[in-house]
Parts: C-alpha cells; sequence; structure tokens
C-alpha cells in the first residue's frame, strides 16, 4: 500500500466568515500551528506523495502557508465557491498527472489524524472507487447522512436534501473523503449542481460512482476528528483536544505530569524520557527537552533547547534562541532570551540574560542584567567558564568576561574583563562614623513632633 502514490486535495476556499478575523480561517492557530499546517502534516503522515491546496481569491496568505509546509505543493485559486466538487475540480491538471489514490481534506478539520487518511486509503487499496469517512454524530443536524444498505453506501444525502426517514439516521459525513486517482476526474464531472443549494456537492461522488458500476465504500472515525471549526469557540475546542492528545503523548513516552490539564504544549514539543513538568507551565513552539530535566511551576518556554538534567523555574522564561546545557539551574524570574548556558552554570533567582554565552559552572547572581540592547542594536555578552558574577550586576554589552572571573556584588560592568581578574565595578564604599545614629534619631524626634501637632490640630 505504501507503494500507491497519493494526491492530497485540501479546501481552504472558505471565507471564514464567523471567526470574525482579519485573518484567514485555516491559519488560525491550534497547538502553535496553523490548521492548515495539522490537515497538511497529517496527510503527508499518510503517505500523500503531493499536496494541492484550493485557496480563495487573493489568499496568497494561505498560498505561502502550504508552501512553508509543503515546498511543492501547488496552489489552486477558486474564484467563486460553488461548493465542495466544484473547489475539487480546481486541482484538475494535477488530478490529470495520474495518482493511485486522491485525498480531499478540509482545511479547517485540525484533528484529522494521519490514521484516518490511511483508513480512507486503505478502503481504495481494497478496489472501492470512493470512500467516505462515516462518524456517528451527536447532534446529525447539518451533516451530510451516509445511506447504508447491507454494510453498502449508496449514497450521501446533504441535509437540506434529505427526507424525513434519511434524517434520522445518525452516522454521518465527516466531509473528508478518498477517491481512485484513475476514475476522480470522470466521476467530478458528472457531479451537477441542481439541489437545494445550487451547489455541486463532492457528496454526490458516491451516487454517481455507483452508477457508473463503481463501488463505494465507507470507514469511520471518532466524531472529535472531523471536528470543523467555523468560529473561535470550536477552535478552542479544537485547542482543547489537541491539548490532551499531546500530553497523553508525552506522558506515554516517559514525561511526568502532577496536573496535566494545566500544561499547554506546541504541536512540535519533544521531550525525552524522566521529564517532569510541574503544574501551570506554557511550551511554546520550537522546543526540546532531554531526559531527566524538571520544569518546574508558572514556567514560559519557547524555541529553546534544554539539555539533560537541566531545573527550570519555578517562574522562568527560556525565550528563543536558547540553550541550557547539562544540569544547568534557572531559578526563579529569571528570563534567557537568546543565550547558551554551558553546563551546570546556574542563575538561580532575579536574573536577565539576553545576547549572551555563559560558560560552565558559571554563577549568575540574583538581580544581574545583561544590559544587551542599546536602544539602536543588540549586544553579545560573553561570560568564561567558572565565573562569579555577585548580586545586582549591571553588565553593558558588547562585553567579554574571561574564565574564572569574580564580579563583585553591585557592579556595572561596562569594560572586558581579562581571565581571572577580580572585577569591581561600583564606587568604594564610604562610612561616617557617629552619621547615622544621629540620623535616626533626628527623623524620630521630628516624627513625634509632627504628630503630636496633627492630634492637637483634631482636638
Ligand atoms: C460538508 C459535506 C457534508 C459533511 C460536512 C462535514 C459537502 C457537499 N458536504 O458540508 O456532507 O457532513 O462537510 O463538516 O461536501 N469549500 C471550498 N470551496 C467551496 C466549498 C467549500 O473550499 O466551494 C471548503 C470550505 O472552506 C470547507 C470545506 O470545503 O473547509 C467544506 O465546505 P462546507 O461548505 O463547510 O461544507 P458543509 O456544508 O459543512
Ligand atoms: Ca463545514
Amino acid at each position: 500500500m505504501t507503494e500507491r502514490t497519493c494526491l492530497s486535495i485540501v479546501l481552504a476556499a472558505g471565507e471564514g466568515t464567523r471567526m470574525k478575523s482579519a485573518k484567514p480561517k485555516v491559519l488560525h492557530e491550534v497547538a502553535g500551528l496553523s490548521m492548515l499546517g495539522h490537515v497538511l502534516r497529517a496527510v503527508s503522515d499518510a503517505g500523500g506523495t503531493a499536496a494541492a491546496v484550493v485557496v480563495g481569491p487573493g489568499r496568497e496568505d494561505v498560498a505561502a502557508e502550504a508552501r512553508r509546509l509543503v515546498p511543492d505543493a501547488s496552489v489552486h485559486v477558486q474564484s467563486e465557491r460553488l461548493g465542495t466538487a466544484h473547489a475539487v475540480l480546481h486541482a484538475e491538471e494535477v488530478l490529470a498527472r495520474g495518482f493511485d489514490d486522491v485525498i480531499v481534506a478540509f482545511g479547517d478539520t485540525p484533528l484529522v489524524t494521519a490514521d484516518t487518511f490511511a483508513k480512507l486509503r486503505a478502503g481504495l487499496a481494497e478496489g472501492a472507487a470512493v470512500v467516505a469517512l462515516g462518524f456517528e454524530a451527536a447532534d446529525p443536524f447539518g451533516y451530510g447522512r451516509l445511506v447504508v444498505e447491507g454494510g453498502a453506501l449508496l449514497a450521501i444525502v446533504e441535509e437540506r436534501e434529505a427526507s424525513e426517514e434519511q434524517r434520522a439516521i445518525t452516522l454521518c459525513n465527516g466531509g473528508l473523503m478518498a477517491l481512485s486517482g484513475a476514475y476522480a476526474v470522470e466521476i467530478l464531472k458528472w457531479i451537477g449542481n441542481a439541489n437545494a443549494k445550487g451547489e455541486y456537492y463532492l457528496t454526490d461522488a458516491v451516487a454517481i460512482a455507483r452508477n457508473m458500476g463503481l463501488r463505494a465504500a465507507f470507514v469511520t472515525a471518532a466524531e472529535e476528528d472531523v471536528h470543523g471549526v467555523n468560529d473561535r469557540v470550536q477552535l478552542a475546542a479544537a485547542e482543547t483536544i489537541m491539548q490532551v492528545r499531546l500530553r497523553d503523548a508525552a506522558m506515554r513516552a516517559g514525561v511526568t505530569m502532577a496536573a496535566p490539564e494545566t500544561v499547554f504544549l506546541a504541536f512540535d514539543t519533544a521531550f525525552g524520557r524522566d521529564v517532569v513538568l510541574e503544574p501551570h507551565i506554557v511550551v511554546g513552539t520550537g522546543v526540546t527537552v532531554e531526559d531527566e530535566v524538571t520544569i518546574r511551576a508558572y514556567s514560559h518556554l519557547a524555541g529553546c533547547h534544554i539539555a539533560k538534567a537541566a531545573t527550570v523555574g519555578p517562574f522562568a522564561r527560556i525565550r528563543p534562541k536558547s540553550r541550557i546545557g547539562e544540569g544547568v539551574h534557572i531559578g526563579n524570574f529569571v528570563e534567557v532570551n537568546r543565550t547558551s548556558m554551558g553546563a551546570k552554570a546556574e542563575a538561580n533567582h532575579l536574573a536577565y540574560l539576553g545576547d549572551a554565552t555563559v560558560g560552565a559552572g558559571t554563577n549568575i547572581g540574583a538581580g544581574t542584567i545583561t544590559c544587551n540592547f542599546d536602544g539602536a542594536d543588540k549586544n553579545p555578552t560573553v561570560i568564561g567558564r567558572d565565573v562569579f558574577v555577585g548580586s545586582n550586576s549591571t553588565l553593558v554589552a558588547p562585553l567579554t568576561i574571561g574564565d574564572e572571573v569574580l564580579v563583585a556584588a553591585g557592579s556595572t560592568i561596562t569594560q572586558d574583563v581579562a581571565d581571572g581578574a577580580l572585577a569591581f565595578g561600583r564606587p568604594r564604599q564610604a562610612a561616617l562614623p557617629g552619621r547615622g545614629a544621629e540620623k535616626i534619631r533626628s527623623n524620630k524626634v521630628r516624627r513625634a513632633e509632627r504628630k503630636a501637632k496633627e492630634a492637637a490640630g483634631k482636638a
């Protein structure tokens, strides 16, 4: 079956008015990837060899997203939205290249899985010319119904055309369909628009195939797999389901989560084994986490790599292009941005490290700030190995600090520091004998006088 060629045609010409958005519907994201992206991933995971995307007029953004994910995807503009079959036929020139299998998918059903597409393809491999995807709908209203007799699929009837009797059918059409490449164009061209909506219904492919003496079949999937997104409430519902899938997959692969429902992952998050995720963690796209890492509560990570046995958080923020080395400790209220931390380096409290390279075994004290932005440019800070940066230090970039340097607490460091040096970047301390106590006592007297005056005023 893997040798069979497969063209997937993704319909994405809908306007998505109910999203109330400047952005086309299929570009809205679920777990950090556009809905279109999820569908394209699923079809390619199911062995799709070519992809065609049908977009609405002027939708360069949708075309660009399709090409970002599948560089050789063909994009076809459907200027008039005359129905799902009409949309599919826009890919006719690609269909003409000849494929064994043709899958039609909708760009707004992001939860569809590669497994489901594989099942549809298996139906074609077994000799059907059309394979529909059925599901048992909790509320069938609005869906096409699968008319089945003795296990054979006779037709799909849209809600508006359905008889009273057919409306009672709960086996509904998920929308996605597989067609034999040998007959697809011929079947599609027979489809007319003499129906309640005046649209060319892809679903008519079933009855037409049968009239041509071909076989139609159906496979089934869970309702959530064909969940379509038309508004932001349905988008949130899709996100919820996707998050459950991502967390379950992570836990099954060896990640511990005490409160999985509070952990949010991205479609591409990658974990090693024995990773521990405490509650309330948000992981953006592009994050890879090695074995034995602990991410503590209320941390936010995106676009970063966390090496083996590192600890991050609680309340840490690791931003894109950061690499956290093996055994590193990042503590509370530490922000790390485009920074790499060498093995066993530590930044345990309240720090900002931006555009920095921190050597192995270096300790960054509480309150350390890299001043990486001068108002115009971002500048690098390079800190060597086994450095000790005292608390509340301000490191003004561009700056290079050598190995085994000790930076005195409270320093402002503006010039490079050589290996092994003790760097002071602060005025020397002055202490005037007796003056402190004198000041404290006189303050007390003045405070008492003021209070007495206020009391007299009120009386
Ligand atoms: C379709 C099915 C219905 C099924 C339901 C599942 C048909 C005729 N009906 O109905 O049996 O139960 O999906 O959700 O296929 N599109 C285009 N160009 C068009 C028309 C549609 O690109 O000219 C795209 C839409 O953007 C959408 C998808 O195709 O992503 C489905 O179209 P839609 O109008 O939503 O079909 P339904 O009426 O929901
Ligand atoms: Ca729909």
